[in-house]
């Protein structure tokens, strides 16, 4: 389990992105109490029809959500899930971005999760971001594809 004072940095780096019109559309929810993280692990596994853990064993994840009310929420919520991935980094921190929290706050169970956690409104799930120690060295990244950037002089 990383430090609180670390995840409050890398919270606090997720929203500090930039959201349009600065409406700030998402919210991050910060879970580091084990029966909740599994429980999240559980419902993101049942969405692969799968039993095993897609947290991978972290112990931290931070679910971000967005309010669909907002035309941008979905750059929003992608931006903040980038600077909580850097800033995991930054901090010396293994992170991952964890995908299907759209599918799981669908369903009735992550509903009621939203209302356990207090949260009401149009809130869609964007991305879980998790956050521990890693047990290996971070991979290489792959190549880049040859045609990913045009300049145009
Ligand atoms: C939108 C998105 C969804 C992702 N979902 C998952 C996931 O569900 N499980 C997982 O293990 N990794 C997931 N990842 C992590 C990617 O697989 C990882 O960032 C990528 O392989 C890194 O490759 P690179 O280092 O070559 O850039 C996701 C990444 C993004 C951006």
């Amino acid at each position: 389990m990383p430090e609180k004072e670390l995840i409050t940095q890398i919270v606090e780096a997720g929203t500090y992105a930039p959201t349009g019109m600065g409406k700030q559309s998402p919210i991050i929810v910060a879970v580091t109490n084990k029966e909740m993280r599994n429980r999240l692990s559980q419902l993101n596994a049942g969405i692969m029809g799968s039993e095993s853990d897609p947290f991978y064993g972290a112990p931290v994840v931070l679910v971000v959500l967005a309010d669909k009310q907002c035309p941008t929420y979905l750059y929003d919520g992608a931006l903040v899930m980038g600077n909580l991935l850097n800033a995991a980094h930054a901090v010396g921190l293994g992170s991952c971005w964890i995908h299907r929290a759209k599918e799981v706050f669908d369903t009735p169970e992550g509903k009621s999760l939203l209302r356990e956690w207090g949260i009401e409104g149009e809130y869609e799930g964007i991305g879980n971001c998790i956050l521990g120690y890693s047990a290996q060295e971070a991979p290489q990244p792959k190549p880049r594809k040859a045609d990913y950037v045009h300049y145009i002089d």
